[in-house]
């Protein structure tokens, strides 16, 4: 049935912190016709760093390709539609690789990583009046350990691979999206170096307002620019898949996972706003062709530059670093769930932390904090707690986290948003999404198609200039149903749960200084 109804189709890549998968969208009815899938291995090489192997990432990509072309001949769908595929990624992880040998030179330090904190410190302590905001003018970002440009440096000082590779001018710096393209347009036999607007705005070395590297950032850092990625808009043509099924489609979109989101639950007027519940959770809200600076702990960042000619938008983003990942750390550190799907059911047999808070600060605490020296904490324990409770206060560390965020952002726009759009893989989770609404005292709105990030990416790189096949407008997608969750406890119970939240918040503070 499907080839009579086909349109030209459009794939994406979705490499995320956590796994890796490949969606392929009817451009017609945006309807996803097929995907795979495959998990990341992550490795803690020393307490709080995170890294992840950069070959292991293409593999996965790769993979993701076969399988997914597999089950669309199955379905009777001619590969030979897909006329264009967008590439989305996990932001900020640092990537650095030789382009003569096209060898990574060192793991890809994931965004997680902690191993800055002692530069982000000294750095801080230099600044005058010990400001963390210092580079916020041009960045929208406080110096945190989160960003690409202090993990480049300390590849830069740590690695000697890396070292010598800038000193003999073989080095190149990317992002995931840099390093995927480059890969998949030839890698060292003429790949494309390049990267987009919303990727590069979360290096700390993106002028946020010219739109281009900043020398001046580029040498607080010591990074010499010539390492650095071609910056383009998130929708052109950047070159042609040079290998496999795919060989000769334009790779012709490209955003950072959380700006794809925004574009694919079709936040594009100012003012509008989604939730993504990911490894990480991030709330953007979408500030127009203006980029507004916070005064509460959240960040500035370009939400997406959709064409060469196009103006950029800009996006308000409270990020949270630990939200999925939580679930992972409950299955492989301490083992009382075998898979993500049993945690909503042990919560679910309790239905209450019994006063248990689980401050999930793995990686010091982000928005609307920054704090790099937080550290995670389990609270609030009697006799009587046990495992069930744990995985209950689990899911609500992720519901007062977004409550943080989601204050923070009412208060920097001064117009409260009246309900919130949701979308990631948490958000099959039935439990956490009524939590939600009863934290946040407002509904919690949920597409039917829960992949919004990889369709974000597809309409990009679909409507790209020298592809336009996605004839859709926002309209015809944003009549899409959606599952609504009200709030159904007692304003008061809530606030008070949020108020204990908070006090557990402030004794993670200040623990690793
Ligand atoms: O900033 C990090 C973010 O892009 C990662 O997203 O979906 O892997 O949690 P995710």
């Amino acid at each position: 049935s499907h080839r009579v109804t086909l349109g030209p189709l459009v794939a994406a890549i979705d490499q995320g912190t956590s796994s890796t998968r490949f969606l392929v969208f009817n451009s017609k009815t945006a309807e996803l016709l097929s995907h795979h899938q495959v998990e990341l291995k992550q490795s803690f090489p020393k307490e709080g760093w995170v890294e992840e192997d950069p070959k292991e990432i293409l593999q996965s990509v790769y993979e993701c390709m076969e399988r997914t072309c597999e089950k669309l001949t199955q379905l009777n769908i001619d590969i030979s539609n897909i006329k264009a595929i967008g590439v989305t990624n996990q932001r900020e992880t640092t990537l650095v690789w030789d382009k003569e040998t096209g060898e990574p030179l060192y793991n890809a330090i994931v965004w997680l990583d902690l191993r800055t904190q002692s530069t982000v410190e000294r750095l801080i302590n230099k600044t005058p009046g010990r400001n963390k905001n210092h580079l916020k003018h041009k960045t929208g970002l406080p110096i945190s350990t989160y960003f690409s440009a202090v993990k480049l440096r300390w590849l830069m000082d740590n690695v000697d691979e890396v070292h010598q590779a800038v000193v003999s001018h073989r080095a190149m710096f990317g992002t995931v999206d840099s390093w995927l393209i480059w890969c998949l347009t030839g890698g060292k036999s003429g790949g494309v170096h390049c990267t987009d607007v919303t990727n590069a705005s979360r290096t700390m070395l993106f002028n946020i307002h010219t739109l281009d590297w900043d020398p001046e950032l580029c040498k607080y850092f010591g990074i010499p620019m010539e390492i650095l990625p071609r910056v383009r808009s998130s929708s052109e043509i950047y070159g042609l898949m040079k290998s496999g099924a795919l060989s000769g489609i334009p790779i012709s979109g490209c955003l950072g996972d959380q700006s794809a989101a925004l574009v694919g639950q079709m936040c594009f007027q100012d003012g509008q706003a989604k939730n993504t519940y990911g490894t990480g959770c991030f709330l953007l809200r979408n500030t127009g062709a203006k980029p507004v600076m916070s005064d509460h702990g959240l960040l500035t960042t370009v939400a997406y530059q959709l064409g060469r000619d196009k103006p950029a938008c800009y996006a308000l983003e409270g990020s949270v670093a630990i939200a999925g990942a939580v679930v992972r750390w409950l299955r492989d550190n301490l083992g009382i769930i075998g898979s993500s799907e049993e945690l909503e059911k042990l919560a679910a047999s309790v239905g209450t932390s019994y006063g248990c808070y689980f401050v999930p600060a793995f990686s010091g605490l982000y928005a609307p904090y920054w704090e790099p020296s937080a550290r995670g904490i389990i609270c609030g324990l009697t006799q009587f707690t046990n495992k069930s409770h744990v995985a209950f206060a689990a899911l609500e560390a992720v519901c007062f986290q977004t409550r943080e965020i989601l204050d923070a952002m009412n208060q920097d726009s001064g117009i409260p948003l009246t309900q919130l759009q949701v979308d990631g893989g948490m958000t099959s989770n039935k439990l956490l999404m009524q939590l939600q609404a009863d934290i946040l005292c407002i509904p919690v709105v949920k597409p039917s198609m829960p992949e919004t990030t990889a369709l974000g990416a597809a309409m990009a790189a679909g409507a790209a200039e020298g592809v336009s096949v996605w004839s859709l407008s926002p309209e015809d997608l944003s009549a899409v149903t959606s599952e609504k969750f009200e709030p159904q406890i007692n304003p008061d119970e809530s606030e008070f749960r949020y108020a204990r939240w908070k006090r557990a918040v402030q004794k993670s503070m200040n623990w690793e200084t």
